[in-house]
């Protein structure tokens, strides 16, 4: 039975690759993507959404757009130095103009409709600032049931990359992030920056998937921007597609070795704001209330099979499918 998964989404050159993993799975059941603000603003996001989808001929897949700022306080600092002006190297408008208009109730609109209609369990797989999930399951606490995991891309064990403590994602909307990963009690998987760095691709890779065909070929042709950036943080020419490392595991659970921990969200205003405190402490050690999340662990992802990763995106990038739109 294909795995049903919604993609919340910032595209973003390593969502779009991220989207086309679960476009073209042929075992996964691509239910709807929502869009919210993050690498770029907003409307940025929301065409990339629809464009990516369109390249991989899925215009079948319902798009609603959501939140275009934080729950709570303002955090302007998007990241086009790092995915492009237009969040895609400036190559977005070299993919197909879509056939498929926006789903009119928005984000959480859209994430209810599907999680009411759907008659199993469903993952979603946020890969930007979780905002539209803080929503959803503040306003529509009825649809948790529906929610067989959150499966993010997210947070930092050891480091993070928008601050020393913070990774984007969490510190584009730390509220958010506190609200899913601490006060919720739906089962979440964590995917940190500590593993995604480990599954940089290089140019060698690249160059495979450009070479398989359309989508491919439009697909690293997205990269020029994400790959300067990459090239100055790695040291080395490759890229990493963080957000691809959670819709592998989305889609094909376990492949992520993962371990449970509490976690806190720091939402202060220090120099943590933004960071994820995963509490490494021996059991014993956590005292009651002490570093003990509101509501039970998290899944935290610590380690995979690298080279097999790497092969196992490719492999699904490059599956024959519709020809490209
Ligand atoms: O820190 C990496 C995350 O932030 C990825 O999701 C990337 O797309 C950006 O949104
Ligand atoms: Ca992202």
């Amino acid at each position: 039975m294909p795995r049903k998964l919604i993609i919340d989404t910032d595209p973003g050159v390593d969502d779009a690759f991220a989207i086309s993993l679960a476009a073209l799975s042929e075992d996964v059941d691509l239910l709807g993507v929502t869009t919210v603000f993050g690498n770029v603003p907003l409307e940025n996001t929301t065409r990339n959404a629809l464009r990516v989808l369109q390249l991989c001929g899925r215009a079948d897949v319902p798009v609603a757009a959501g939140a275009h700022r934080p729950l709570v306080h303002p955090q302007i600092a998007r990241a086009g130095h790092v995915h492009g002006m237009d969040g895609l190297s400036g190559r977005s408008a070299a993919l197909p103009e879509p056939e498929r208009e926006l789903e009119p109730g928005g984000a959480v609109g859209l994430l209810v409709s599907l999680l009411e209609a759907a008659d199993e369990p469903v993952t979603i797989t946020p890969i930007g600032p979780m905002t539209n999930i803080a929503l959803l399951l503040a306003a529509h606490p009825h649809v948790k049931p529906k929610i067989d995991r959150i499966v993010l891309m997210g947070g930092g064990v050891d480091r993070g990359n928008s601050t020393a403590a913070a990774e984007f994602n969490i510190w584009s909307d730390p509220e958010a992030a506190r609200r899913v990963l601490v006060e919720e009690d739906v089962p979440c998987v964590m995917v940190p920056l500590d593993l995604t760095y480990r599954c940089a691709v290089d140019t060698a890779w690249l160059g495979k998937l450009a070479s398989t065909g359309p989508i491919g070929a439009a697909l690293e042709a997205l990269t020029p921007d994400y790959l300067a950036s990459y090239r100055r943080a790695l040291g080395w020419d490759g890229i990493v597609l963080h957000d691809a490392v959670a819709v592998a595991e989305a889609i094909s659970p376990g492949i992520l070795r993962t371990e449970s921990y509490p976690i806190e969200v720091d939402t202060t205003f220090g120099p943590g704001r933004g960071a994820t405190l995963v509490d490494r402490r021996l059991p014993g050690m956590r005292g009651e209330g002490e570093g003990a999340t509101a509501q039970g662990a998290v899944q935290v992802a610590v380690d995979t099979d690298v080279n097999g990763l790497g092969e196992f995106v490719l492999g699904r990038l490059t599956r024959p499918t519709a020809a490209a739109s």
